[in-house]
């Protein structure tokens, strides 16, 4: 695999900030996208543009196949059983307010009017302590709706979950599991098929939030046994505005639908409304079908990739930076699971992270700082914020090399 080709394909890297090379290490707040996902973008509003699903003339038969070619593709992609399985949505954020309002729904229609004893004591949803806020502040203000409880696995100050307690508080009887792949904070890769497999035995079902594991390691929802799957196409080389919800074909039948409009009916009357089948049931109105055909061709770059390898540089790319960052005076390191992907967070003894964040941009080091939409982390390590440095498959080591040299500059400068 060569860097240098695959990184051709990204124009944007190719470029100067503030008079230095851009050296892009915000990967997990958003990759780049490469020209083939730029240009299958244009080509469609070049030459397919149409809505579809509802007409008869060419184009719109042309843009509804290639919109459902794509649905096909992220199926075999994640090895999903059938395309129906597969939704497309805005992203992680929105896939998660669905399944959080489908549930409520599915368990309220449970509940005979009045018996509100019952349903408080049971609305209750199983997180992590690592979740990003898409994966927390949905569940949670369903189960408050309800008075019912938010139920959260802690983790040891390496950032990684205690299995214990996660065991305990699956005997406490949560409704549904919704717990974070790769945490976008710490890196740290849970240990989700052994997580699944412990929810199953009391029958619980299990939301995966993979945003930031797609794009790094391959996903076999049916080796995984998950429930649903939840991801962003722009954290994978895809365009923004597009992501999506694997749900197993069983659980998405039973869910009611979450937003309703053209698109996700079959009959209507004034009096009542009949719903569409699978997936169309869940993509209420028209859909961003330029973004899904993107999205199409960055599954097919990735394709076109040595996943192994994938994955080998990137970990390649991490202790590196952990090598070299280590060398600084007063740097503590935020997460350090044994099973890390390929991001590092840090503070450093007597400097603000947004300082430092700040002056090592101005080197031409985009990094992100601040509490990564995961304020429970920083509360749990007691810290404003970290730094946070982030690889894809187009870094280098010598991207590495400047990272560490402008953070150490920035800290001397900083003290
Ligand atoms: C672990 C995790 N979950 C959810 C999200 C939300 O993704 P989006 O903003 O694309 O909906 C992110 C984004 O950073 C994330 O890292």
């Amino acid at each position: 695999m060569d860097i240098n080709t695959i990184r051709n394909q990204f124009p944007v890297l190719d470029q100067q900030v503030y008079g230095k090379p851009l050296v892009y290490l915000d990967n997990a707040a958003t990759t780049q996208k490469p020209l083939c996902v730029i240009e299958r973008e244009r080509d469609y509003y070049l030459h397919e543009n149409c809505n579809i699903h509802r007409g008869v003339h060419y184009l719109s038969q042309k843009a509804t196949e290639a919109y459902e070619h794509a649905r096909q593709t992220v199926a075999d992609f994640i090895h999903a059983k059938e395309s129906r399985e597969i939704v497309f949505t805005r992203g992680t954020t929105e896939s998660l307010n669905l399944l959080a309002t489908a549930f409520e729904h599915l368990f309220l229609d449970r509940f005979v009017p009045r018996d509100d004893a019952k349903r408080q004591s049971e609305m209750k949803v199983l997180v992590t302590a690592m979740e990003h806020h898409s994966n927390l502040v949905p569940w949670q203000q369903m189960v408050q709706r309800h008075h019912g409880q938010l139920l959260v696995v802690p983790m040891d100050d390496n950032g990684v979950l205690d299995l214990e307690q996660y065991e305990r508080l699956l005997k406490e009887g949560p409704k549904v599991v919704s717990i974070a792949h790769i945490s976008n904070v710490l890196g740290t890769i849970n240990p989700i098929k052994q997580m699944i497999a412990m929810a199953h035995q009391y029958g619980i079902p299990v939301v995966i939030d993979g945003a930031q594991s797609m794009a790094h390691h391959p996903i076999d929802v049916q080796d995984l046994d998950c429930d649903f799957f939840v991801f962003s196409g722009h954290k994978m080389y895809a365009p923004m505005g597009i992501g999506g919800l694997y749900g197993k074909a069983e659980w998405l039948e039973k869910l009611p639908p979450y937003q309703f409009g053209g698109e996700m009916v079959d009959t209507v009357s004034f009096e009542k409304t009949t719903f569409n089948v699978l997936p169309f049931k869940f993509e209420a109105g028209t859909p961003n079908v330029g973004a899904a055909l993107g999205l199409e061709t960055a599954v097919q770059f990735l394709q076109s990739l040595d996943r192994k390898a994938v994955e080998a540089h990137e970990t390649q790319l991490l202790q590196a930076a952990i090598q070299q960052l280590s060398e600084i005076e007063g740097i503590r390191f935020i997460g350090q699971a044994e099973q890390r992907s390929g991001l590092v967070s840090f503070i450093i003894k007597g400097v603000h992270p947004y300082d430092l964040g700040t002056i090592i941009d101005k080197m031409g080091v985009a990094v992100r700082t601040g509490h990564h939409c995961a304020e429970p982390v920083m509360t749990r390590f007691g810290i404003p914020g970290t730094v946070r440095a982030s690889f894809a498959i187009y870094n280098t080591l010598e991207e590495v090399d400047i990272l560490a040299k402008a953070v150490k500059k920035a800290a001397t400068m900083l003290r």
